[in-house]
């Protein structure tokens, strides 16, 4: 065993060197024009999980990005793993903001910066040199373990699933292990036991037939724009509560312990706020901050178009406009369900005349880990060893689609332990990892798969 930490020891810059090329590929899921770069970057996965000592590696196709698939089972009688990962990464706008470009990694202050770093091919990376480093050093890994890379994360894996329903059997597990999340600060190793869910949808308004001249036809018609605010400004409340009937309907209330718990890790609130750049904090009332994005259920815009966007002014009534939209969902809200009950609410908000279509973009559910199964105590052990300390349990506001379906699918529980920072700018410019956190997961991620075997 300390030869294998040894050896991650004495490959930490060639880690590092490795993980740069991984990086250097532009992986962007939603991009059309990258889907070459997505194949390549499978390839490339696959290729290096072959030279850490992977005899069944398999890039598979889907409907979508392809799926990087191995195996390992050389440890019979002991549990099977399921390790997930993303390589895809999200789009570089705005790109003038990079300080140096998203797609030429570079280190500075003992972190390495590129799109991508710490969401997730560096959490990836960690798992690729713990397999590596057993495989090298004692031939075999002390579990049986088999892989499942997906390049859709970032667009809601909607081929992902269809995907495992087939594989089921090249996929089964007891456990699946994910590094996608964050610590809860740094310095703080944390295990996350939650994750929101999500409703992603999109709402388009047609009035008249073609753009009108608001001279000519103004008091003539309604103007789409205004009713699409009507729409919009109907979803929440001045107290940040959703409106949409029924919404709240299945959520599962905090508990008090819960409350407590939360309290007890003494967020810092202030640096919370300066890190956003915001005069204050808002959210839905009667709830603390840490409590409103771990385990309250909310509502965001995230685009809106239509009419002139141009510089000076343009007189038009537009005829078509519309907006993305998009819920957070904690257990036990269902994202079909609470997708039908936002369209009819939307229905409702729209004024006469104008015509709305409302469609599903993605959605996922909310999972909460058991907090006392074995896995998730031998992964506690795990980070502990590593990070010099006992992890804290935290939830996360964000979302990993598959983490459910291996729920309902698999019927799996999955350990999340993630080494991000929160303050490592995932889906925003100049995303970077703290390698310190990078070498640390390493040393994790091998520790992990050791205690996972005694579970
Ligand atoms: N790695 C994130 C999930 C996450 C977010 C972890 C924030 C820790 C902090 C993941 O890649 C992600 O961004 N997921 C998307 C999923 C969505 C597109 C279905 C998200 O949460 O928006
Ligand atoms: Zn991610």
């Amino acid at each position: 065993m300390s030869s294998v930490h040894e050896w991650i020891d004495a490959n930490r810059d060639r880690a590092v060197e490795e993980l740069i090329e991984f990086l250097r590929i532009p992986s962007i899921s939603t991009d059309p024009e990258r889907s070459d770069d997505m194949r390549r970057c499978a390839d490339w996965l696959a290729r290096r999980l072959g030279g850490a000592g992977f005899t069944r590696t398999e890039v598979i196709p889907t409907g979508g990005h392809p799926v990087v698939w191995g195996e390992w089972m050389g440890a019979p009688g002991k549990p099977t793993i399921l390790l997930y990962g993303h390589y895809d990464v999200q789009p570089v706008d705005p790109l003038e903001l990079w300080e140096t470009p998203p797609f030429e990694p570079s280190v500075r202050d003992g972190n390495l910066f590129a799109r991508g770093s710490s969401d997730d091919k560096g959490q990836i990376f960690m798992h690729v040199m713990a397999l590596e480093s057993y495989l090298r050093q004692t031939g075999r890994l002390p579990v049986n373990v088999r892989i499942l890379f997906e390049g859709e994360e970032e667009i809601g894996s909607e081929h992902l699933t269809p995907f495992i329903r087939k594989q089921r059997e090249r996929l089964a597990a007891d456990v699946a292990v994910v590094s996608d999340t964050a610590m809860f600060a740094k310095g703080i190793p944390s295990l996350t036991y939650g994750l929101r869910g999500l409703c992603y949808m999109q709402v388009e308004v047609t009035g008249p037939r073609r753009d009108l001249h608001s001279g000519s036809y103004g008091g003539a018609s309604r103007n789409p724009l205004l009713a699409l605010a009507t729409i919009l400004s109907g979803l929440q409340d001045r107290d940040g509560r959703v409106t949409i009937p029924g919404f709240y309907d299945s959520v599962r209330p905090l508990l008090d312990e819960e409350r407590r718990e939360f309290a007890s890790l003494n967020f810092d609130e202030d640096g919370l706020r300066k890190e956003m750049g915001v005069e204050e904090l808002w959210g839905e009332s009667g709830y603390t901050v840490l409590e409103r994005m771990w385990a309250r259920p909310t509502l965001d815009v995230h685009g809106l178009w239509g009419g002139f966007q141009g510089a000076g002014a343009k007189t038009v009534i537009p005829s078509h406009c519309g907006a993305k939209v998009s819920m957070r969902l904690v257990p036990d809200q269902d994202s079909a369900a609470i997708g039908k009950l936002f369209t009819e609410h939307a229905r409702r908000l729209c004024p006469p005349g104008i015509q709305l279509q409302v469609s599903d973009v993605h959605g996922a559910n909310a999972v909460i880990v058991p907090l006392d199964h074995p896995a998730i105590r031998a992964a506690s052990r795990a980070i502990e060893k590593a990070f010099g300390r006992a992890p804290v349990k935290i939830r996360e506001g964000g979302s990993i689609p598959v983490v459910g379906t291996f729920k309902e699918l698999l019927g799996m529980p999955t350990v999340l332990a993630g080494v991000g920072l929160p303050d490592d700018a995932a889906h925003a410019p100049n995303e970077k990892f703290h390698l310190e956190n990078f070498h640390g997961g390493i040393h994790m991620a091998a520790y992990l798969y050791e205690e996972l075997a005694g579970m």
